[in-house]
């Protein structure tokens, strides 16, 4: 299968380039695509070195299936040319998210939905999957009410920029700033800009694109979207309060059947989900499960997961696998 990545150098790109080798995607050809001052370097995949090529030539060329991770401006303006070109394109930036042309899926939870028609699929914020994907089983078995989501979110997720800022306030260093404020020894309660609501687009992704993903608009969430001075992996702490009551070792049980998600969850051991641990790795890791003792039916839990992997390129590598496999491009 011809696969292009577009935006190839960037933070997710150069994990999804890592991710496709891992996996051993079935590629015929591969085609990189950066902005215009990286157009003719190179990048070695598994032992080959491939030259950058611009987006007008990855368009020619046609591939069966694009993957976006450039921003909104270029997914704006490239996806539904690669679209009438008959690309499938997998796109990672909120744009065509809430769309309700567009799906947006977390494949074990609703590939299913997907066809042969669907060419532009987008792939839900960083923070959004992993906690999707430890609720959507319990959802299921218990029915959401309310989430009250607070997330300690890394700067990876902001882009190389906002890695580069914590890097040099770390070496004491001016530069660029990618952040209002230092990350460096403080914690940031904003996530990308502010709407006029009082609440970040961060949070309103957190609040919508859940009742998308899972179709039900019957629970409702409120979020706290908070930046944090590491460098990969976002953490979250979740409280749930269900429809129908649980026990705590049913909910473990639940969890520890999902497929793609890790319970870590030993207080006799101090265990419990860490970005150092999930560094590097697929899964969701869920731990420090407990019933919250001042509602009904309520749970709480602690979520953690590779921003830049299942929280970006894993899952659209996923995605791009499930179209391979049910000859969906
Ligand atoms: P480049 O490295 O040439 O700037 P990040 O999210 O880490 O900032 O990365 C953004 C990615 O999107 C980079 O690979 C960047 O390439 C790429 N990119 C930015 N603008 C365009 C564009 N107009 N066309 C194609 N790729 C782009």
């Amino acid at each position: 299968m011809k696969i292009a990545v577009v935006g190839a150098t960037g933070m997710v790109g150069t994990v999804m380039l890592k991710i496709l080798a891992e996996r051993n995607f079935p590629l015929t050809e591969l085609l990189l695509v950066a902005s215009e001052r990286s157009t003719g370097k190179e990048i070695l995949f598994k032992d080959t070195r491939l030259r950058i090529i611009s987006i007008e030539d990855a368009l020619a060329a046609k591939p069966a299936i694009a993957i976006f991770s450039a921003g909104g401006d270029t997914s704006l303006k490239w996806a539904p040319k690669f679209a009438l070109a008959g690309t499938t394109v997998i796109d990672n930036s909120s744009v065509w998210r809430m769309d309700p042309s567009k799906k947006l899926i977390v494949p074990e939870i609703n590939a299913n939905i997907l066809t042969k028609e669907d060419k532009i699929i987008a792939n839900p914020n960083c923070s959004t999957i992993q906690m999707v994907m430890a609720l959507a089983p319990l959802h299921k078995k218990y029915s959401m009410r309310r989430v009250i989501v607070s997330t300690y979110q890394s700067v990876s997720g902001t882009g190389a920029k906002a890695v580069q800022q914590m890097e040099n306030e770390q070496n004491g260093i001016q530069g660029a700033m990618a952040y209002p404020h230092q990350i460096h020894r403080n914690v940031i309660p904003q996530c990308d800009v502010f709407e006029e609501n009082g609440y970040t687009k961060e949070e309103m992704k957190l609040a919508l694109e859940p009742q998308k993903i899972l179709n039900d608009s019957s629970f409702s969430i409120s979020a706290t979207a908070v930046r944090i001075p590491t460098s990969g992996g976002h953490s979250e702490s979740v409280n749930v309060e269900f429809v129908r009551d649980f026990t705590i070792d049913q909910v473990r049980t639940i969890l520890d059947q999902t497929p793609g998600i890790i319970l870590q969850d030993n207080p006799a051991t101090n265990t419990y989900p860490m970005p150092m641990f999930a560094h590097g790795k697929d899964a969701v890791f869920v731990g420090r499960l407990r019933r919250d003792d001042t509602q009904k039916n309520t749970l709480n839990m602690w979520i953690v997961s590779d921003n830049l992997r299942k929280g970006a390129a894993t899952n659209a590598v996923q995605i791009a696998e499930h179209l391979a496999k049910h000859g969906l491009t």
